[in-house]
């Protein structure tokens, strides 16, 4: 009836004292899987306390120390990618490929962090008065940055390893202590990534790790006055803690619409191909997917042609096969889908494939001759569904990604780079790739929505920067 996970508080695996667990569904066999500890807010009380204390030690460790420590963590957690794989195919149905990249991605993230980290720590500036006027050489002003305290994690379920390592790194680079809020689905595979930091001896209650309901230890955990930071990847909820949390720094990415633009002198091979992997790899489910393809009319028909041809061609089934399509996340979420797709059929758009599910396995399906009436055109769907709308001028194309309340990432297919540069210019988003795919990586490059896709800027040197605070001395001359 599935394994029980305990929970990782002051250095040491514990159960709660609930006696309570919460269960984790395997999306393929949509039987219980794994089962995590239902922690209290009493428990969470005495995780903000040790992490209060640890962070008062850990920022006095020389930086050269604690990326010794990262780097450690990066190695063990690589030497354990099979066994988190494991959970990642368990838990949230990521083929079994993609499953051990995420793993080594966060290995390679957690080093590229130290390394960043000690040049960027390891600088400061040094000002000097006289260049404000009235002001004579008299004043010294040195910077450092300083960490702002206890960092609170909140990754999503489809990077539960990879969103948490992106938070945690640039926390602990930085001089903060950790604690890390899994997703329900994802939380064994952070539990044993956690279980890496643990071997690589961070001190205790630096990092701890507390499962649970959100209905419990939510809002608990995003109002904790012990909290100084809160970096969260996900949904509309981000929106909610955003209205309920403190006075302090927010890190938040909370999904896209990504349009992808396609001009009429666009190498439609290539397209294609992107089409395929940024609209259907890991199923849809990745905030900066494609979910929508704003073609040009007279290239509408070859371009749909070349991706039903690419669509054929996926695999549809379990991620231990390696599939390329996997059942989605919950049957609630299979649900939501199915809900746009019949909302589609209703106003008569055309299905390139024919609409097929089983449980929370939904086969890839591209809808052409979409429309703005239909909700397709404007939700995510976190799926394999991608709509094609087919457009008259680039400007039509520019106003519907525009007209989103997302603004994460968008593409443009276009050989005049010229034109691309404008479009990508007139494009809200927060990123727009030319002539390929969105995506977040290179994990150093900056990685923003705008809108409702969140606040702040990722990416390891803006996560680091974001995890700090500007700390000044100045030294008064006679
Ligand atoms: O789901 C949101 C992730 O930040 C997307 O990352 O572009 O590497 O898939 P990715």
């Amino acid at each position: 009836d599935g394994d029980v996970y305990k929970y990782y508080s002051d250095g040491d695996w514990k159960k709660s004292s609930s006696g309570k667990t919460v269960a984790i569904v395997n999306p393929t066999t949509r039987k219980t899987q794994y089962k995590v500890q239902a922690c209290t807010q009493e428990e969470v009380n005495k995780v903000m306390e040790s992490a209060k204390s640890a962070q008062k030690a850990w920022a006095k460790t020389p930086l050269w120390k604690r990326a010794e420590l990262l780097h450690k963590a990066a190695a063990i957690l690589k030497e354990h990618k099979a066994p988190i794989a494991q959970c990642l195919i368990k838990e949230i149905a990521k083929p079994a490929k993609d499953s051990v990249t995420e793993v080594v991605r966060s290995g390679d993230l957690i080093s590229y962090t130290a390394e960043e980290g000690v040049r960027i720590l390891g600088e400061g500036k040094f000002l000097v008065s006289d260049s404000f006027p009235g002001n004579d050489r008299t004043k010294y002003c040195l910077t450092s940055k300083i960490p702002l305290g206890v960092v609170l994690a909140i990754p999503p379920f489809n990077y539960p390893v990879n969103l948490a390592v992106s938070k945690i790194g640039p926390a602990l680079i930085a001089g903060n202590s950790l604690v890390l809020k899994p997703p329900t689905q994802g939380a064994v595979s952070c539990l044993h990534m956690v279980h890496c930091f643990h071997l690589a001896g961070f001190p205790k209650g630096l990092i701890s790790c507390v499962t649970g309901k959100g209905s419990e230890i939510g809002d608990f955990l995003t109002m904790h006055p012990g909290v100084n930071c809160i970096s969260f990847t996900g949904g509309d909820t981000g929106i909610a803690i955003s209205k309920k949390a403190g006075m302090i720094p927010l890190q938040m990415e909370l999904g896209g619409k990504d349009a992808c633009i396609v001009l009429e002198d666009a190498d439609l091979d290539l397209v294609a191909a992107n089409i395929i992997k940024g609209g259907f790899s890991y199923s849809g489910q990745r905030c900066t997917a494609i979910k929508v393809v704003l073609v040009m009319e007279s290239v509408a028909d070859a371009l749909v042609e070349k991706v039903k041809a690419r669509v054929a061609k996926l695999r549809v089934g379990p991620p231990e096969n390696d599939c390329d399509i996997t059942p989605v996340v919950t049957e609630s979420s299979a649900n939501f889908i199915e809900g746009l797709v019949l909302d589609a059929k209703e106003k008569g758009a055309t299905f390139c494939q024919q609409y097929k599910r089983e449980g929370n396995l939904i086969w890839p399906l591209l809808l052409d001759n979409v429309r703005p009436d239909m909700r397709i055109a404007w939700e995510e769907p976190f799926g394999p569904i991608l709509p094609l709308i087919r457009i008259n001028s680039v400007e039509e194309g520019i106003y519907h990604c525009n007209a989103s309340n997302f603004g994460l990432q968008g593409c443009v297919f276009t050989k005049d780079i010229n034109k691309a540069v404008l479009i990508s210019d007139a494009m809200e988003t927060g990123t727009v790739q030319i002539n390929s795919a969105p995506a977040r990586g290179p994990d150093h490059f900056p990685f923003q929505g705008l809108k409702e896709s969140g606040i702040g800027s990722q990416g390891i040197t803006n996560s680091i920067n974001m995890m700090t605070k500007v700390k000044t001395t100045v030294i008064n001359l006679p």
